[in-house]
């Protein structure tokens, strides 16, 4: 794919819904998206609108495990961003996106981008494999759904690997995990919102599929960018998979997530080990400038909790 940032963006004036946007990236995405579209053309779909706070846009009620209600949730959108369902204990998160994709259809969607995982194939040993096999399954609903898509695979949020690293600063200063030397493409939560928005509000990469990352780094490189930005000294040291399993099943708030995300995590950190995860950018093709770099963000992550 070939980058065009002199491409001019077309906005549509359609009504844009995104699905599980009560969530970091959904409450991003809409934020972008109000700009971009107005207030009047973005409806969030939250399972409890109750505790959703939002004055200025349509917000319905729509869970990933009610059809119906999807499709009630839907009715009169023209194009859907389906943000993939978090990983939760006994949860079949296949069926939760058939669930959305088939209501979608139902509700006469034209247009449908769903937030799918970046990398090369896990082998079936891998602890990443299942996550990877939910994703792939999903795209090919979504591909065959009828309808216009566009796949947009995420790289790993920096925002999340950061706060780790905050925590191996706040510790003993060393981080610690399985990936090794491997390179990682990285992407902010904020970059991601924007790159999606865009998606959702121009008929950009009309059935295509586009990684949505930056920088490809790994481990050191992270951790060094992180230290400059927060004036931090942490250093990164390889451990097995055994030893990272261990060490996120001593930490009582992974521990309560769940035995899947612990795998999942850990599976990242093997992909990223044997170079699945270094992947090229569609960032600008798809935005029309160059993405920011993970030090940017990363500086951009510090001024917000600043705020
Ligand atoms: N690429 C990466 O590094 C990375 C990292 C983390 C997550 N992800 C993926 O990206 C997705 C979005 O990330 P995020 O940071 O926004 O996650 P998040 O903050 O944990 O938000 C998850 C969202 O899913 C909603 N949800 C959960 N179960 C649902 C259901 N049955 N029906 C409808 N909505 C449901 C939650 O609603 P409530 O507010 O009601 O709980 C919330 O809005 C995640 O779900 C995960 O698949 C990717």
């Amino acid at each position: 794919m070939t980058s065009d940032s002199a491409r001019i963006h077309e906005m549509n004036t359609e009504r844009i819904a995104v699905t599980a946007a009560s969530g970091l990236l959904g409450r991003t995405v809409l934020a972008e998206l109000i700009t971009l579209s107005g207030p009047e053309n973005v409806v969030a779909v939250v399972r409890n609108p109750e505790t959703f706070n939002s004055s200025n846009i349509a917000v319905r009620r729509g869970n990933y495990d009610d059809e119906t209600e999807m499709a009630t949730a839907l009715s009169g959108v023209d194009a859907l961003l389906m943000i993939a369902s978090p990983i939760v204990p006994n949860v079949d998160r296949l069926a939760q996106h058939t669930r959305v994709v088939n209501a979608a259809r139902a509700a006469g969607v034209r247009k449908i981008v769903y937030t799918s995982v970046i990398g090369g194939e896990a082998t079936s040993e891998m602890l990443y494999r299942p996550t990877q096999q939910v994703g792939r399954a999903t795209e090919a609903l979504v591909k065959d759904s009828g309808m216009t898509w566009v796949i947009a695979r995420n790289g790993l949020y920096v925002d999340l690997d950061l706060r780790h690293i905050r925590r191996a600063a706040a510790g003993d200063g060393i981080y610690r995990n399985n990936a090794g030397t491997g390179r990682c493409g990285y992407i902010s939560v904020a970059e991601l919102g924007v790159a999606l928005a865009t998606l959702m509000s121009t008929d950009q990469c009309t059935n295509e599929t586009v990684n949505l990352t930056s920088e490809n780094l790994t481990q050191t490189e992270l951790v060094g960018n992180a230290n400059d930005v927060f004036g931090s000294r942490v250093s990164y040291e390889k451990i097995s998979i055994q030893q990272c399993l261990d060490k996120f099943h001593a930490m009582p708030d992974y521990v309560k997530r769940g035995e899947e995300l612990i795998t999942m995590l850990v599976g990242c950190f093997e992909c990223i080990d044997r170079g699945l995860f270094e992947v090229s950018s569609d960032f600008e093709y798809v935005v029309g400038r160059p993405a920011k770099s993970i030090r940017e963000q990363l500086e951009d992550v510090r001024d917000r909790h600043a705020q």
